[in-house]
């Protein structure tokens, strides 16, 4: 795939309907994620329209990751305590996930497991001192190869190509991607995201997850994207946020390579790209707290593997 096909995937972004028989709830997320004070009775209506969709998520709110003490299984409690921004991310993965089983099988529960190792790091992380908000590395690490749907589903071809010749050279898919496409799943999921209105928070950690020396190495980096970094922010009423997002987009790094390395779902290849030591520089974490994550992971695992 050549040049002229970075065109056909940005508008296949901007007309995400035109993916085939999307359900009745993905139709009114642009309206939803413009809509910053949409009310959790909002998305309680939308999903009791989706069982399984509300099965997820009673799941999900039930997971170890979120740890809380007694079995949730009002529904409305669970939106509550998951928040919008969450909901939004969970509703928009699954129902998409939902369509993709057969094209690529395993693609959710990848991105479920990076999403809440994200936010499992990230909440050993804040013992220390609150930085990270952890509900938006959440949606970051759910939503971060949310690209490679759209490439599966527009140019399926090109995609098949992709996993194969990830299986033939025992690549990483994003390594194989390179030299099929012109355009990365990061930066299709980058377009995405951000037509959906999700703050750079979110957009900026899954366009560098396979990035992110690129974005270590270069502090103005995000300028090129729009972005007005709101590092070291003492205010603490609002998030914070590293400089450039350097911190979250770590954290998914992370995640995405723990996740992958404990065989947790599939995301295009079975290969595995080494962790950086920046990242655990950057994240001030060492052997043994990465030890103590893979050991937890992978006992919450068990937990989780209900989704197809
Ligand atoms: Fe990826
Ligand atoms: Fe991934």
């Amino acid at each position: 795939m050549k040049k002229d096909k970075f065109d056909e995937i940005m508008s296949a972004i901007k007309m995400t309907d035109s993916i085939p028989s999307l359900p009745e709830v993905i139709y009114k997320i642009n309206s939803l994620m413009e809509d910053d004070t949409v009310s959790v009775n909002y998305i309680g209506n939308l999903m009791t329209k989706d069982m399984s969709l509300s099965a997820k998520i009673l799941k999900i709110v039930n997971s170890p990751f979120y740890g809380f003490p007694q079995r949730i299984y009002n529904l409305n409690l669970a939106l509550v305590l998951l928040g919008s921004n969450t909901l939004k991310s969970i509703i928009i993965t699954s129902s998409v996930f939902d369509l993709m089983k057969d094209i690529m099988k395993g693609l959710w529960e990848h991105s479920l497991f990076c999403g809440l190792t994200a936010k499992y790091i990230a909440k050993q992380i804040n013992k220390n001192k609150q930085l990270i908000d952890e509900d938006l590395v959440f949606s970051a690490g759910l939503l971060h190869d949310i690209g490679k749907l759209i490439i599966a589903i527009q140019f399926k071809d090109d995609f098949d190509s992709i996993i194969k010749l990830a299986e033939e050279k025992k690549q990483i898919y994003s390594e194989a991607e390179k030299k099929v496409l012109d355009v990365s799943h990061a930066e299709v999921g980058y377009y995405l995201t951000k037509s959906w209105n999700y703050p750079a928070s979110i957009y900026i950690p899954i366009r560098f997850h396979h990035d992110f020396m690129m974005l270590y190495k270069n502090e103005n980096i995000t300028k090129n994207y729009n972005v007005k970094s709101i590092a070291d922010n003492k205010n603490k009423d609002k998030p914070y946020f590293s400089s450039n997002y350097v911190i979250e987009t770590a954290i998914v790094n992370l995640s995405d390579i723990l996740t992958k390395s404990l065989g947790i779902g599939f995301s295009g290849s079975i290969y595995v790209d080494e962790i950086k030591n920046e990242i655990m520089e950057i994240l001030s974490i060492d052997l043994d707290f990465l030890k103590k994550i893979i050991e937890e992971i992978y006992y919450f695992k068990d937990e989780l593997t209900v989704f197809n």
